[in-house]
């Protein structure tokens, strides 16, 4: 599938899932500029494999909490694209700077998450449409289970700042519609890269035997498909949304999880699987 000529903003695509987005887009021709935090290098070593891919792009620094410099990025993504076709909001705090319980957290805990997400967000995607002709693609990367639920404790914050950002998905849609500008959510499940913690994604970080429970947990069924997504499965999913026969898509959120956000928690996995 070609993109060609297409340019692309992915925040938070140094590495893990929106360096797989990065990927993908630049095998289908779209030149990407390659958003980072703090890692400078890795956001490098992204844009030299958006180059073996035939693409090219930019790096871009900014903190997402911050709005002047998401104004900044997207003055810089004026500056050298002149234009922009698909916007990908995707960065997220480490998780050391929000992972708290509800009866625990702080006010700066709490902020570091909205602002990351809901904020960056809001900001982000009017930049964006400033930017981008008619036909244009935003979508946000979320996590929609960790809004709906309450079971993962310490996942208060950013399972509340992901409930605000799929709510601000639909509002955007459709205020973006008339320019058929699509606007839409891509929820992962859990996402496993290669084996190391600047591919792999957020789960590379817990301790080995975090990892390898998920894992088995999975794999024994809970994700019908039998195994954790990768960042190139979300890659994939991006690139399906920014086709021009996707152009009637939006204000959705896009469960890509091979199926785990479709099994029923309160009967055990025998009875289900049959
Ligand atoms: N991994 C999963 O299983 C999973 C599941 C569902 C949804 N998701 C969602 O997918 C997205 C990517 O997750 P991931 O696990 O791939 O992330 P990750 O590997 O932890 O990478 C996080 C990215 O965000 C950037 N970042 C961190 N703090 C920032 C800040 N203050 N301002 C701007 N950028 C910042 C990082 O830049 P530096 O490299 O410069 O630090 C990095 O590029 C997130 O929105 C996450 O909620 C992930």
């Amino acid at each position: 599938m070609s993109l060609d000529g297409k340019h692309a903003l992915i925040t938070g695509s140094s590495r893990g899932i929106g360096r797989g987005i990065a990927l993908k887009l630049a095998a289908s021709g779209v030149k990407v500029a390659i958003h980072y935090f703090q890692n400078e290098a890795a956001a490098k070593d992204t844009l030299g494999q958006v180059r073996k891919r035939g693409s090219d792009g930019l790096v871009i620094q900014a903190d997402v909490r911050r709005p002047e410099q998401i104004i900044a990025m997207f003055g810089k993504v004026q500056a050298e694209f002149g234009k922009l076709d698909i916007f990908v909001s995707n960065a997220r705090t480490d998780l050391p700077t929000f992972y708290q319980k509800p009866l625990e957290i702080t006010p700066e805990q709490w902020d570091m998450a909205m602002d990351s997400q809901a904020k960056a967000f809001l900001l982000g995607a009017r930049e964006a449409a400033s930017l981008m002709s008619d036909e244009g693609r935003v979508i946000a990367i979320t996590y929609s289970p960790g809004g709906r639920t309450g079971s993962w404790q310490p996942w208060v914050a950013m399972g509340s700042a992901k409930a605000a950002l799929d709510s601000l998905v639909r509002y955007f849609a459709v205020a973006l519609a008339p320019r058929r500008i699509t606007v839409n959510g891509i929820s992962p499940g859990g996402v496993f890269g290669p084996p190391n913690v600047v591919e792999g994604g957020v789960l590379r970080a817990l301790p080995q035997d975090i990892q390898d429970a998920t894992r088995a947990w999975h794999e024994g069924g809970w994700t019908p498909m039998r195994r954790l997504g990768t960042p190139e499965d979300i890659g994939n999913a991006v690139t399906l949304l920014c086709m021009e026969e996707a152009g009637f898509i939006t204000g959705q959120i896009i469960h890509v999880d091979g199926g785990a956000s479709i099994m029923d928690t309160v009967f055990p996995l025998e009875i289900q699987l049959g």
